[in-house]
């Protein structure tokens, strides 16, 4: 039996050969961390400004590499924000769409803080309203937080006009773009974003245990840092240095997965993200219209030809989603997510909280048609035998 791989949700899979050999070279000929004065830690050091200028490059903000910052994920970019922008006294307004990774801080930050959040609603869609988070702001809100597309539907949400309504009244925009980065062009040049932050282990094709945290000018100004330690940098004082990356970046960073964090922005950029967008969106639309009028089917998110990412929710009736990807896994040998996916809030706009949540089918720039194919036939088998 073959192995068909559609959770790139949640991490990307297969990365492009180049990925795999630049950490194989890193760990097998260089080895060494940042800063060494010797000549493998000079390649470290370069290996890691190399990637963060080739993200730079990807996010439109050349000149300005030093605002992003290397993490451990999507869940700790998140953590380092939001930990490090809110405290006593403070309001954020956020979607009813957020991953855990939002709401799980923000509740702690309550618990500890007394920091209040609003929460705007999403339609059975899915989809987000601009005009109720301009209404949700107070005098107090100091951030608003949202994710450019939904891990669970695969909706775009509408980030450039939340971004100015943000802008507008000075209130900083946080964007999680877990499910963008990598997959749809941002020019962060151009956005109304003051953070983003993103897993490097997605979209973005770099391994696991990487991630990327952009702080923009206004963003670095008003956030503390989060974690403090070595930098190699103003060592005499025990004062965290105030430059960026430092500011946030404090210890060894995981060089191995930087290098191949690298690699893979260094394909995306041969690619073109519109490109790998494109053949994404077909697969969807593939598979979306493939499944349209399968009887005991249910899709959930944004219709046919809308704007979205490389997911697609759904259940069919008669079965829960864990058993669901039971079989799918022993029988049919495909890999796809059941439940939750982290984001409840979301299945409680769509309607699938109290159900067990949805199967979800995430595609990756490296998914064939005839992948999409033999889901499809494994499908119409589970429906037809109920
Ligand atoms: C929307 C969203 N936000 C945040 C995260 C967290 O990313 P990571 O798994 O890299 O911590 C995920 C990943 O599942 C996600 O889908």
């Amino acid at each position: 039996m073959r192995r068909i791989y559609l959770d790139n949700a949640a991490t990307s899979f297969p990365k492009p050969d180049a990925v795999y050999d630049a950490i194989d070279r890193y760990n097998r000929q260089v080895g060494a961390s940042e800063r060494g004065n010797y000549a493998s830690g000079t390649q470290a050091t370069a290996a890691v400004r190399g990637c963060r200028s080739r993200l730079a490059r990807l996010f439109g903000i050349e000149s300005q590499a030093d605002r992003l910052i290397f993490t451990h994920n999507g869940t700790d970019s998140l953590n380092i924000a939001l930990h490090g922008l809110l405290a006593a006294g403070d309001h954020v307004v956020t979607s009813a769409l957020e991953h855990n990774s939002v709401v799980r801080p923000l509740h702690e930050l309550k618990l500890r803080h007394g920091v209040e959040t609003t929460v705007v609603d999403a339609d059975a869609t899915g989809r987000v309203d601009p005009a109720v988070f301009a209404r949700a702001l107070r005098p107090s809100t100091k951030l608003v937080v949202l994710v450019h597309a939904s891990n669970v539907t695969g909706a775009v949400l509408p980030i450039a006009e939340v971004g100015e309504i943000a802008r507008r009244a000075g209130v900083l925009f946080l964007v999680d773009a877990a499910q963008t980065a990598g997959q749809l062009p941002i020019n962060l040049g151009d956005l109304p974003v003051d953070v983003l932050a993103c897993p490097g282990h997605k979209g973005l094709l770099g391994p696991l245990g990487t991630g990327v945290l952009y702080v923009g000018p206004d963003a670095s100004e008003r956030m503390a840092s989060f974690r403090q330690g070595g930098t190699g940098t103003e060592s005499e004082d025990e004062m965290q240095p105030a430059a960026l990356p430092y500011k946030y970046e404090s210890g060894n960073n995981n060089v191995p997965g930087i290098a191949g964090l690298e690699a893979g922005a260094a394909w995306l950029l041969e690619r073109d993200i519109a490109s790998v967008h494109q053949h994404e969106k077909q697969l969807v639309e593939r598979l979306l219209s493939g499944l349209a009028g399968l009887a005991g089917v249910r899709l959930y998110g944004p219709a046919a030809g809308a704007d979205r990412v490389g997911v697609v929710s759904l259940t069919i009736d008669g079965f829960d989603p864990h058993e669901l990807a039971g079989i799918l896994n022993q029988s049919f040998g495909i890999e796809v997510r059941a439940g939750l996916h982290c984001a409840p809030g979301a299945h409680r706009s769509i309607g699938t909280f109290e159900s067990g949540g949805t199967l979800r089918i995430s595609t990756g720039p490296f998914t064939t048609a005839d992948e999409i194919d033999a889901t499809l036939d494994a499908l119409r088998q589970i429906a037809g035998s109920t």
